[in-house]
C-alpha cells in the first residue's frame, strides 16, 4: 500500500508581489496557465498513487482552494492544521489520518512548489525509492545534482553504495545539513559528493512514527493523543490545543539532520525549485533582446529582463538586467541579480504589519 502526502501550507515570499501570504509559490501557475504547481504534482504523482490514496495537507488559509481546486479529491483526503507550525508537526498529523486508515502504508512525501520536466523518469525514481524504504526502516531522499552553491536548499552528504535497485545504485547518506551559508555550500560543491535535497522522500509510516519518537518526542507524544482522538467530536479542538504548544520546526531540521538511516537515490528528472523571479528564465522562453515577458509591455532598448505584468502595459526605455512585476495593488522593480532579497521585503512588510 503507497500513499502520497503533498504539502501544501507554505508561505514562499521570494515570488513577491505575485506570492503573498493568500498566494503562495504552490498555487501559482508560472509555467502553465491551465494548473498551478500544486494541481501539477497531484497529476505528476497520479500514475503511481490511486487518488483515494493521495492526501494534501494545508492549513486552515488554504484549506477551502484547496478542495476547489484539487476537487477531483475527496475532502476527507485534505489535512488541516489548524496553526502554520512546519513541516514536521505537519507531516506527523497527516501520519495519523494515514495510518488510522493504512497503518502499514508507505508514504511518499512531496513538496508541491516544484517543476519536475520529466515526469515518467519522476515515477522511475520514486518507484525504487518505495522500494529502498521497504528493505528496512529507512528514510529515502531524492537528490540533485547542484548547478551552484545554493543557500536556500538542504545538502545531502553521500557515501558508499548501499544498494542496487533495479540496476542503479542507491547511497548511504553520512550527513545532511539544511540551508548551509554560503561558504559551506561552496565547500560542497567543490567536495563533489553533495546532493540537493529535492525535498522529497519516502518511508514506511512505522518508519516515520519512530524518527518522531526518536528526535521530536514533544511532537510524537502529541501525535499519540491526537491520533487517538481522531474521529471523535473533540477531535479538532484537541488538534488545535496540542498544535499551539508544539514547536515550529521543519523536517529537515527536526529528523533529517539527525537520522542515521537515511539513504539517498540520486535523480536526473529536470527538478526545479523555481526559486525566484529569474528562475523564469529556465522555463519560459526570452525573446530576441533576452526578455522573459507574461503580460503587456513595450519597450525600447529593453534587455535581459523579466516583466510580470498580466492587466497593464509596462512601457520601458533604455534598462538592462531588471525584474519588473506589477500586480493589483503592488509593484516590484529590482535588479534581477539582488531578486532574492525581494524575501526581505515581503519580511519588512510582514513586520510592519
Ligand atoms: N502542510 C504544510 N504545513 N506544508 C508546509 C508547511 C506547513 O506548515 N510549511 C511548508 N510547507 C510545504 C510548502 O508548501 C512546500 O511545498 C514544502 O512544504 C516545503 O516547504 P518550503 O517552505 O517551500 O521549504 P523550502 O523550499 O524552504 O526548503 C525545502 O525545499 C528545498 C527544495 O525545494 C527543504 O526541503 C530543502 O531542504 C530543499 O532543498
Ligand atoms: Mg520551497
Amino acid at each position: 500500500m503507497i500513499s502520497a502526502l503533498i504539502m501544501a501550507g507554505g508561505e514562499g515570499s521570494r515570488f513577491w508581489p505575485l506570492s503573498r501570504k493568500k498566494m503562495p509559490k504552490q498555487f501559482l501557475k508560472l509555467s502553465d496557465e491551465q494548473c498551478n504547481m500544486l494541481q501539477k504534482t497531484v497529476q505528476r504523482i497520479k500514475p503511481l498513487v490511486d487518488l483515494d490514496n493521495i492526501y494534501i495537507s494545508t492549513n486552515s488559509h488554504y484549506a477551502e482552494q484547496i478542495k476547489e481546486q484539487v476537487s477531483q479529491l475527496d475532502e476527507a483526503n485534505i489535512i488541516v492544521e489548524p496553526l502554520k507550525k512546519g513541516t514536521a508537526p505537519s507531516i506527523a498529523l497527516s501520519a495519523a489520518v494515514i495510518s488510522k486508515r493504512n497503518p502499514g502504508s508507505t508514504i511518499i512525501v512531496l513538496p508541491s512548489d516544484h517543476l519536475v520536466k520529466d515526469n515518467e523518469s519522476f515515477i522511475r525514481v520514486i518507484k525504487k525509492a518505495v522500494m529502498t524504504a521497504s528493505i528496512g526502516k529507512n528514510i529515502v531522499t531524492i537528490g540533485i545534482k547542484p548547478s551552484h552553491p545554493e543557500t536556500g536548499y538542504g545538502y545531502i552528504e553521500y557515501g558508499a553504495k548501499a544498494h542496487t535497485i533495479d540496476g542503479c545504485p542507491v547511497y548511504k547518506v553520512e550527513n545532511f545539513k539544511e540551508k548551509p551559508d554560503l561558504n559551506t555550500a561552496e565547500k560542497y560543491l567543490a567536495a563533489g559528493n553533495y546532493l540537493w535535497n529535492s525535498g522529497m522522500f519516502v518511508l514506511n509510516i512505522k518508519t516515520l512514527f519512530a524518527s518522531f519518537k526518536k528526535h521530536l518526542p514533544e511532537i510524537y507524544q502529541a501525535i499519540l493523543k491526537i491520533k487517538a482522538a481522531l474521529g471523535s467530536e473533540d477531535q479538532a479542538e484537541l488538534i488545535k490545543a496540542e498544535f499551539e504548544k508544539m514547536p515550529e520546526i521543519t523536517v529537515e531540521y527536526g529528523i533529517m539532520e539527525k537520522a542515521d538511516n537515511i539513504y539517498l537515490i540520486p535523480a536526473d528528472f529536470g527538478w526545479d525549485d523555481l526559486g525566484s523571479w529569474p528562475a523564469l528564465g529556465r522555463i519560459k522562453k526570452e525573446d530576441e533582446k533576452g526578455n522573459i515577458v507574461i503580460g503587456k509591455h513595450y519597450g525600447i532598448d529593453t534587455t535581459n529582463s523579466i516583466i510580470y505584468s498580466p492587466d497593464k502595459l509596462i512601457t520601458t526605455i533604455d534598462l538592462d538586467n531588471l525584474v519588473i512585476v506589477d500586480t493589483n495593488d503592488a509593484v516590484l522593480i529590482c535588479n534581477k541579480d539582488r531578486a532574492q532579497d525581494v524575501k526581505k521585503i515581503r519580511d519588512l512588510l510582514s513586520n510592519a504589519g
